[in-house]
């Protein structure tokens, strides 16, 4: 029988629980987000080198409003979205966002990383781990991730992670006033 949705994102909520350790190596752990990371929160995600290759969904200026929403509302709601801890402190978001009805075997990833923590191999190692949770259960068998195409350093991140490039979408995106092209990168369950 095909899995109801809520099925599906209970399972995942469940897995992330029980493998909680499992999934933290040696540099960070990927976790379910408390009200104390609100300040973290704000603190790193309010930085333009972040916003600019990231859906306008979420915000920028970013505020303390904002993170607020994310730990009590947003990140429950839309997906399976986890902290990356480091020593921690929350230092980043990766998730995924689920498709619906025929596209109820499709997921959709996204991440961004503290800016005074970028080159360290966070970003390949949050991506990574990720994409294993969310092809862990069986039921998700691809994974896309859609980056702009100034965006280099997402780019490597993805292919350090397995991800292939699908297609390009020539000036699909247009964001602080420019069109760029998006790159679509993809991974599929073997
Ligand atoms: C993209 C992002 C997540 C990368 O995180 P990170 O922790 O710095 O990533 P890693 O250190 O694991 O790897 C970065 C890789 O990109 C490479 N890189 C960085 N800048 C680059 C550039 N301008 N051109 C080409 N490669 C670049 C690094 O050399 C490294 O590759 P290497 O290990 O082969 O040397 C981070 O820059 C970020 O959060 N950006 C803002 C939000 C965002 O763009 N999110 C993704 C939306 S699709």
């Amino acid at each position: 029988m095909t899995p109801r949705i809520s099925d599906k994102m209970y399972a995942w909520r469940a897995f992330a629980r029980q493998h909680a350790f499992a999934m933290s190596r040696k540099m960070i752990e990927l976790r379910g987000f408390f009200d104390s990371d609100i300040g973290s929160l704000t603190r790193h995600a309010n930085n333009y080198n972040i916003s600019r290759y990231m859906t306008s969904r979420m915000p920028y200026p970013y505020t303390k409003k904002d993170a607020k929403w994310w730990v009590e509302t947003g990140s429950k709601e839309l997906g399976l979205y986890l902290a990356i801890d480091l020593a921690g402190e929350c230092v980043g978001v990766v998730g995924v966002r689920f498709g619906q009805l025929e596209l109820q075997y499709s997921a959709e990833i996204g991440y961004w990383i503290a800016e005074d923590y970028w080159g360290k191999g966070i970003g390949t190692e949050a991506v990574s781990k990720m994409t294993d949770c969310a092809f862990s259960d069986n039921k998700i068998v691809r994974l896309a991730a859609p980056v702009f195409s100034p965006n280099k350093a997402s780019m490597r991140v993805l292919e350090k992670c397995g991800y292939s490039l699908e297609a390009i979408h020539r000036k699909a995106v247009f964001k602080n006033d420019a069109f760029m092209d998006e790159h679509v990168f993809v991974k599929f369950h073997s």
